[in-house]
């Protein structure tokens, strides 16, 4: 689908959301300033919880809080984590997963041994001359393992 502005991306966010449970994972994929964050931010506000997403400087994970009874957001930017899953494990992902929704910025080839269920979401710069400035974003998002096999992700186009 095409984004054509930080504030649709945000309501993207927030629609996916809605489809959202306890144990689901979302990997962002996308080059630096893509949009994974914005979109995060947009899960945050859907899911209600406490905080508002931004790029950790320093912090890897953080948690927020719900502030209903839904489940916690925890937020990874992986970007300044090495391979493999050892530095990885010191996050605990794996205890907190099954209560939380995770989303992992640059998290390919990091996080995939959390779960078989995961939703990819790739966002593009769509190409042409002036791609660094432009606002429109491709926007993929896919489900992989048999969680999201019945979901209706084309619904999220709205
Ligand atoms: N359609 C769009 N969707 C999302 N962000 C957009 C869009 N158009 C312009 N922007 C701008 O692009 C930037 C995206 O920043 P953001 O932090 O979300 O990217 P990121 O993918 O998380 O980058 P990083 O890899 O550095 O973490 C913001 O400044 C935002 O305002
Ligand atoms: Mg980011």
């Amino acid at each position: 689908m095409t984004v054509t502005s930080p504030e649709q991306m945000r309501d993207l966010g927030r629609r996916l959301a809605k489809l959202l449970r306890p144990g689901d994972l979302v990997l962002l994929t996308g080059e630096l300033g893509a949009g994974k964050t914005t979109l995060t931010r947009g899960l945050g506000e859907g899911l209600g919880v406490r905080g508002a997403v931004t790029s950790p400087t320093f912090v890897i994970a953080r948690v927020h809080p719900s502030l209903s009874d839904g489940p916690p957001l925890v937020h990874v930017d992986a970007y300044r984590l090495g391979g493999g899953l050892e530095e990885m494990e010191d996050l605990d992902l794996d205890v907190s997963l099954p209560d939380s929704v995770i989303a992992v910025e640059w998290g390919e080839g990091k996080v995939e041994g959390l779960s078989e269920d995961r939703l990819h979401v790739v966002i593009e710069r769509t190409a042409g001359t002036d791609a660094q400035d432009c606002d429109v974003r491709g926007v993929a998002v896919t489900g992989v393992g048999p969680r999201w096999a019945d979901e209706d992700l084309a619904s999220l186009a709205g």
